[in-house]
C-alpha cells in the first residue's frame, strides 16, 4: 500500500508523520520504504544514523513515479513524504497512491489553505481517471481545548474529505524522539503520543485491509 503524505502547506507535520507511521509500521514486521521527495531531505537526515529493522529510506524527485513501480513488491507500505511547494512530485507521488493522508494543523488559516492541495488532488484524479481516496488528518491538535471539539465540524462544513478519526495532539514527544531517530512510540510506549500514533497506525492498516478485502 503506498501512502502519500501531502499538504502544500509548510509546517503542518507531514515529515513527523510520514517518520511515525513508517517507524511504527516496520516495528510491526511490515516491510516498509519510506520515500522522502523533499529537496530539504528531513526523514533522510533525521533518520539515516539509526537503521531499523525492516526500514529502508529512499530519496526521489520528480522521478518518484518511476521508483515506486520499481520497489512497490518489495514492500508491504510505502510511505512518501512530500515538499511544501514542489507541484510536479506533490502531483507525480498523488498518482501512484492508494491513500492520499493531509496533515492538517487545527486553525482555520490552515484548513482554509488545504483547498490548493485538494484541487490538486482532484486534477490529479481526472489525469488518470481513478479516484484516490484522500483523508485529513488532524495534527498538533491542543489538547482539552473547546477548539480541539468545533474543529472537525469546522472541516466538515467546509469538505467532503473526511477526517481520520485518529488525532495528534502538540506534544513535545514529537521532537524529541525523533532526536534518537525513534517513533514517539518507540520512545516511551506508555506515553499519550504513543497511544494516538498506535491508534493512528490501526485505522491507517485498516484502510490498507479494507482495500486487500479483508
Ligand atoms: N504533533 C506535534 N506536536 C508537536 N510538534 C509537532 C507535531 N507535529 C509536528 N511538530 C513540529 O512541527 C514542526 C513542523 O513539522 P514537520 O513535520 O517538519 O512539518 P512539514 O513536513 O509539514 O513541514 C517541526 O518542528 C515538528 O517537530
Ligand atoms: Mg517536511
Amino acid at each position: 500500500m503506498i501512502i502519500t503524505l501531502t499538504n502544500q502547506k509548510g509546517g503542518c507535520g507531514k515529515s513527523t508523520v510520514t517518520m511515525n507511521l513508517a517507524l511504527g509500521t516496520a516495528a510491526l514486521n511490515y516491510n516498509t520504504a519510506l520515500i522522502d521527495t523533499d529537496e530539504q531531505k528531513s526523514c533522510i537526515e533525521t533518520l539515516q544514523d539509526f537503521p531499523k529493522t525492516n526500514l529502508q529510506l529512499f530519496e526521489a524527485g520528480k522521478n518518484v513515479g518511476e521508483l515506486v513501480e520499481k520497489i512497490k513488491n518489495k514492500f508491504h507500505f510505502i510511505f512518501i513524504d512530500t515538499p511544501p511547494h514542489s507541484h510536479n512530485i506533490m502531483y507525480n507521488a498523488m498518482a501512484v497512491s492508494d491513500f492520499i493522508i493531509i496533515p492538517l494543523q487545527a486553525s482555520p488559516l490552515d484548513i482554509k489553505s488545504a483547498k490548493r492541495t485538494i484541487d490538486a488532488c482532484e486534477k490529479v484524479e481526472g489525469k488518470i481517471n481513478q479516484k484516490i481516496p484522500c483523508y485529513f488528518l488532524l495534527n498538533r491538535v491542543n489538547p482539552r481545548t473547546k477548539l480541539s471539539k468545533e474543529i472537525g465540524t469546522y472541516i466538515r462544513e467546509l469538505y467532503t474529505i473526511p477526517l481520520l478519526q485518529s488525532r495528534l495532539h502538540n506534544r513535545v514527544a514529537y521532537a524529541q524522539s525523533l532526536m534518537y531517530g525513534k517513533s514517539v512510540i518507540e520512545h516511551n510506549r506508555s506515553s499519550d503520543a504513543a497511544l494516538e500514533v498506535t491508534k493512528l497506525l490501526r485505522e491507517v492498516h485498516r484502510l490498507f485491509q479494507s482495500k486487500n478485502g479483508k
